[in-house]
């Protein structure tokens, strides 16, 4: 049900917009990317949800053995909680399933990618700030026209270069649409990342 996740919901100014699933890096909370989305899908609804998973205090969606080492259990268990507490939270708010952007930043944007991977259906398309490649090995459902908008920095200290490489190519060669903007911030997500994200986001609505 949808009290299994913390989260905040505002629905969308039309019945037609699309609701954005925010979804914060290590240490946020479900309020993180409200402004973001608001600048990047003005009018939007919003799904933010808070990751269940504690790292000294720090919230997360998953539990990591090391910075970039994920367990690997932990991830595909958490990816299907994530994406039944969509399912849940459609129905009791009644928005549309099949209207739901990802909005992710760094562990936020690795679980959303996880979603990708496991299924095909599950966002009609996703903002991945400075995410990794979330499983290695799986075979990727048909994400045909999927848009998918990457966000990374040249230097991010987290991210090497090949791996952001790595995600794009996984996703584009399972058909979805992949455009990926550099930054050159480390891992932080910039001011320009975002307008770039945005001016993404109005090619697609
Ligand atoms: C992760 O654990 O998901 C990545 O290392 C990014 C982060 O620090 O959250």
């Amino acid at each position: 049900t949808t009290n299994t996740m913390k989260h905040i919901y505002k629905a969308g100014a039309q019945p037609d917009a699309p609701t954005i699933l925010l979804l914060h890096g290590t240490g946020g909370t479900e309020n993180d990317l409200i402004g973001l989305a608001e600048m990047i899908a003005p009018g939007a609804g919003i799904l933010g949800v808070r990751g269940n998973v504690s790292e000294n205090g720090m919230p997360r969606f998953f539990r990591r053995l090391a910075e970039g080492i994920f367990d690997e259990e932990d991830l595909i268990a958490r990816t299907a909680e994530l994406g039944s507490f969509v399912d849940a939270a459609a129905l009791e708010y009644g928005f549309d399933r099949s209207n739901v952007y990802a909005l992710g930043y760094s562990n936020g944007a690795n679980i959303a990618a996880s979603l990708i991977f496991h299924q095909a259906d599950v966002f009609k398309g996703a903002i991945l700030h400075h995410p990794m490649v979330p499983l290695r090995g799986l075979e990727l459902p048909d994400l045909k026209g999927l848009p998918v908008f990457i966000g990374a920095g040249e230097n991010d200290p987290i991210i090497p270069r090949r791996e952001t490489e790595e995600l794009a190519s996984l996703l584009s060669g399972a058909g979805a649409d992949v455009n990926t903007h550099w930054e050159r911030q480390g891992h932080q997500l910039t001011r320009t990342e975002a307008e770039a994200a945005a001016a993404w986001f109005k090619t697609q609505a």
